[in-house]
C-alpha cells in the first residue's frame, strides 16, 4: 500500500523526473510569487522584465513536468498574485494549450486588503486552473459545502425543503425562434397547484411569457412535466402587467446536492491567511510566514474525486497534506498526498530557526508527521541529494 502522504525533500525539478507520467490526478501548487524580494531565482536585474523572464525561466520547465505527470483527466490548480499572474497565463498557455484553460479565479485572502503601498488595498490573489486534456477531465465545478439551507426556505408536507424556481425559461437567448419545441401551453389551478399537460377540472391554459408579456419558453419539455408533475406548482403571481397564473419548479434540497462554484472565493467561506497561519499554529507553530488555508486547498479537492493523487510541488508549509487529511476524514475518502519542497535554509532569526527548523522543507515535515500522527496517515519522507 502506498503511503497517505510522500514528502520528497529536494528541487522539484529532479523530483519530478522520478514520478511516472500520468500518475497524478490533481495538483495543487503555490509557486514562489516573485515579489522582488522572496524569490530565490531572482536575476541581477531585479526590476522590470528581466525579473518576470528569470521567473518564467524558472517554471517553464517545471510546468512541462508537472503537464507530464498529471494523468489524461487530471487538473492543475495554481495560485498566483499580479506579480505574475499575466505571465503566468501566457505560459500556461504555451505548456498545456490555451484550449486547456478552464478558470481564473479570483480568490479573496486578505479581506481587509493590505494596506502598504500607494493605491488599492489588494484583497485578492488569484488560482488559475488548467485541464491537462480538456475533453477528459475529471473535474467537477461544483460544492456540496456552499450549498445553504437558508437558500431553500419552503418546506413541504413532508418535511423536505425546497425553493420555488420559475419554470418558464428566463433567459432571453431561449424563445419560441430559438426553442419552439419548449413553447407549448400547460395547464393548471392555481388553487389546488396541479399541473398538467392537458386540460382537467378548474384548470386553466398556461403558456411562458416574459414579464414584459411577450411570449418565451418553459424549461421542461412535454413528457418532463408527465413525468414529474410532483415538482411543479401551479400559483397566481403579481408581475409588470398584474395578477397572472404562472408555474413553478419546486427545486428541492436533497442529501448530496452540490451547487456550481463560482470563480470568487470568499475569505469567509475558504479561510484568509490569518486563519491559515492559525491553523498552522496550531498544529506545529508559528513557522510560516504566508501559508495558504487549508480551506482553499479543500474547495480543490472537492472538486475532484475522493480517490485522487494530490500533488503540491512548492509544498511549504505543508498545507496540501493537511487539507488532503481533512478531505478524507470528512467525506471518507481514500486521497493521497504527494508534497515536495527544496531544502533551502529558513531565515536566520525566524520563528522557524528558533524552533529548530533549518530548512523551509523542515517546516513542511514537521506538519505532515504533526498531521499523520493526529489523523492515523502513514508519512513517507524521501530525501533527495
Ligand atoms: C509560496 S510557498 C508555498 C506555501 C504553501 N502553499 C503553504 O500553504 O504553506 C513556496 C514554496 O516553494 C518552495 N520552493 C521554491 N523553489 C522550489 C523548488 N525549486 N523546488 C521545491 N520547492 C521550492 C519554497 O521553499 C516555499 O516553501
Amino acid at each position: 500500500m502506498p503511503p497517505d502522504h510522500t514528502l520528497h525533500v529536494g528541487d522539484n525539478l529532479d523530483v519530478l523526473a522520478t514520478l511516472a507520467t500520468g500518475s497524478v490526478d490533481v495538483v495543487y501548487t503555490d509557486p514562489p510569487y516573485n515579489t522582488g524580494n522572496d524569490f530565490a531565482y531572482r536575476d541581477r536585474h531585479g526590476v522590470g522584465n528581466g525579473r518576470h523572464a528569470a521567473w518564467v525561466a524558472m517554471m517553464r520547465p517545471r510546468l512541462h513536468e508537472v503537464r507530464r505527470v498529471l494523468a489524461d483527466h487530471g487538473v492543475l490548480f495554481i495560485s498566483i498574485d499580479d506579480n505574475e499572474v499575466a505571465h503566468l497565463r501566457l505560459l500556461l498557455d504555451e505548456v498545456f494549450g490555451e484550449e486547456q484553460f478552464i478558470a481564473q479565479v479570483v480568490v479573496n485572502l486578505n479581506p481587509k486588503g493590505r494596506q502598504l503601498g500607494p493605491w488599492f488595498a489588494t484583497s485578492h490573489e488569484y488560482l488559475l486552473v488548467v485541464a491537462r486534456d480538456i475533453a477528459s477531465c475529471r473535474l467537477q465545478a461544483t460544492s456540496a459545502s456552499s450549498v445553504l439551507e437558508s437558500d431553500f426556505p419552503l418546506v413541504a408536507d413532508d418535511g423536505r425543503r425546497y425553493r420555488r424556481l420559475p419554470l418558464r425559461n428566463t433567459n432571453k437567448k431561449f424563445n419560441p425562434a430559438t426553442a419552439p419545441t419548449l413553447h407549448y401551453p400547460l395547464w393548471g389551478d392555481p388553487v389546488s397547484g396541479r399541473v398538467a399537460t392537458a386540460p382537467f377540472d378548474g384548470a386553466e391554459e398556461i403558456w411562458p411569457v416574459f414579464g414584459d408579456g411577450r411570449p418565451a419558453v418553459w424549461r421542461w419539455s412535454a413528457p418532463l412535466v408527465d413525468a414529474r408533475p410532483d415538482d411543479l406548482v401551479c400559483r397566481s403571481v403579481r408581475g409588470k402587467l398584474g395578477l397572472r397564473v404562472d408555474i413553478a419548479q419546486r427545486d428541492w434540497l436533497h442529501p448530496g446536492r452540490r451547487k456550481k462554484l463560482r470563480t470568487i472565493w470568499l475569505a469567509e467561506e475558504i479561510g484568509s491567511t490569518d486563519t491559515a497561519v492559525a491553523e498552522l499554529k496550531e498544529i506545529v507553530g508559528h513557522v510560516f510566514e504566508s501559508p495558504k488555508p487549508t480551506g482553499l486547498v479543500r474547495r480543490v479537492l472537492e472538486c475532484m474525486p475522493d480517490d485522487a493523487v494530490v500533488l503540491d510541488v512548492f509544498a511549504g508549509s505543508g498545507t496540501t497534506g493537511h487539507a488532503v487529511a481533512l478531505a478524507n476524514a470528512a467525506d471518507g475518502g481514500t486521497r493521497r498526498s504527494v508534497s515536495i519542497n527544496l531544502p533551502e535554509p529558513t531565515r536566520p532569526g525566524s520563528f522557524a530557526r528558533a524552533a529548530g527548523l533549518l530548512a523551509v522543507s523542515d517546516i513542511t515535515e514537521a506538519r505532515l508527521r504533526a498531521v499523520a500522527e493526529r489523523f492515523g496517515d502513514s508519512l513517507e519522507v524521501v530525501r533527495h541529494s
